[in-house]
């Protein structure tokens, strides 16, 4: 291939694993223009024959803010048409992601301005769909994507975006993108020996319950903080040796006291003072990855500050090192880490634990105007695995 060919194809891939991801906190990554034909999709539409309406829901992020109640407005939109090489999904579920705030502030791709839609993973069935994308999917098909545009009744979603699932559940949707960083992150960057200590922080949240698991698969004694009583009970279920609950025990004085010989690696989704206290635990040769910084993403710069003066001191002392890990940047491996999961969750030996809302006091999550409700109920701490939406009930498509 030559080397204009691999470009295009690397920028293809790297759009088909996460939409637009173009920067990250002001970092360049790729940029994308989709090009889309329009020209022999209505052949593979029957809006008077199916149940397809000719308006729909969706979210769109109107103004740039780190509140997402502020940034993103709820409006009515026709249906859209798919392209040459698209499909057309029906969204049953769609996934709630701390980073959510993180792309209504524009912190993904700071040139792209509002408005933009929002969401960026969901499960459904195929409704409509062009011409090329008919030799490989046709409507029925159930799939997944993880791409932009998810918090919407209906979404375009290029067929190399989809994947196919055995089912509309909302366990498939907890991997694409909750799962696949665990999986990914500790494969790459965790360097998982038999034996190690691992600590996952935010443990019983969406990702956090996968890098349990993984560690647990890979032979290490896991740690994981939470914020509860009920979360400790169910990061036991999963196989945390060791469930800490930081509001009632203090994170950096148990590490020290139960873990004298430091921990091996830490997967750090929280930031601030758990980051330090991480970093001042570590083992000899530790590895911290950076997952995230939840602690940090609601205040206007998206940080909340660390120990960074000493930290260079503190990793030479003990030859640890910290390590970031941003999906989109593993593109050669995502397809391989979902058919494994998948693998994994068809044999019974993957807990993929979804929380749609059924102790919030307003009542499960449905319809997309609860999205709002299903971001405040994450950023409340309250979930116990990954915040699912339900966006509409099953309908039988007549097509
Ligand atoms: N690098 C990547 O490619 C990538 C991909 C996906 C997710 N992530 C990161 O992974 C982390 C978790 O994301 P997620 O979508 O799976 O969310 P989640 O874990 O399902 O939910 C967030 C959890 O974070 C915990 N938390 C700790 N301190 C918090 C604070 N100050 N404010 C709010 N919540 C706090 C809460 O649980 P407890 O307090 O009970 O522990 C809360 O339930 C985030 O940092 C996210 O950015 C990174």
């Amino acid at each position: 291939m030559s080397t204009l060919g691999l470009l295009r194809n690397s920028r293809r891939v790297l759009t088909g694993l996460c939409g637009r991801p173009n920067t990250f906190f002001g970092i360049n990554l790729v940029s994308v223009r989709s090009i889309i034909d329009l020209s022999y999709s209505t052949h593979f539409m029957d809006f008077k024959g199916s149940s397809i309406p000719s308006s729909m829901k969706k979210l769109v992020v109107t103004k740039l803010s780190q509140h997402f109640r502020d940034a993103v407005t709820l409006q009515t939109v026709p249906v859209p048409t798919p392209g040459d090489s698209d499909l057309l999904i029906r969204n049953r579920y769609v996934g709630i992601n701390a980073s959510d705030i993180n792309y209504s502030a524009g912190r993904y791709d700071p040139t792209v301005k509002p408005p933009f839609d929002a969401g960026f993973e969901g499960i459904g069935e195929v409704v409509g769909l062009g011409l090329s994308a008919s030799s490989r999917y046709t409507v029925g098909d159930k799939v997944a994507y993880f791409g932009d545009g998810a918090f919407a009744e209906y979404t375009v979603v290029p067929v190399k975006k989809a994947l196919p699932v055995p089912a509309v559940k909302p366990e498939y949707l907890t991997l694409l993108v909750s799962g696949a960083t665990a999986h990914v992150a500790l494969q790459r960057l965790g360097d998982l020996a038999k034996g190690e200590t691992v600590l996952v922080t935010a443990a019983a949240g969406g990702t956090g319950q996968f890098a349990v698991q993984f560690a647990k698969m890979a032979g290490c004694h896991v740690v994981g903080t939470c914020s509860s009583d009920e979360k400790a009970g169910f990061l036991k279920t999963i196989g945390c040796d060791r469930p800490i609950n930081y509001k009632s025990e203090d994170l950096a004085a148990t590490l020290r006291k139960e873990y004298p010989r430091g921990i091996d690696v830490v997967y750090e989704s929280v930031g601030g003072s758990t980051f330090d206290s991480a970093v001042n635990n570590l083992a000899v040769k530790g590895r911290l990855i950076v997952i995230g910084f939840i602690s940090g993403y609601q205040t206007a710069t998206g940080l909340t500050p660390v120990k960074a003066g000493t930290l260079p001191a503190k990793l030479l002392q003990k030859s640890a090192s910290v390590r970031g890990f941003f999906l989109p940047h593993f593109t050669a491996d995502y397809r391989e880490s979902l058919r494994s999961m998948m693998q994994l969750f068809a044999e019974g030996r993957l807990v993929c634990e979804v929380d749609a809302g059924d102790i919030d006091p307003e009542g499960r999550f449905v319809g997309l105007e609860s999205v709002y409700r299903a971001v405040d109920y994450m950023y409340a701490g309250k979930n116990v695995g990954k915040v699912v939406v339900e966006v509409a009930p099953h309908v039988d498509s007549k097509l």
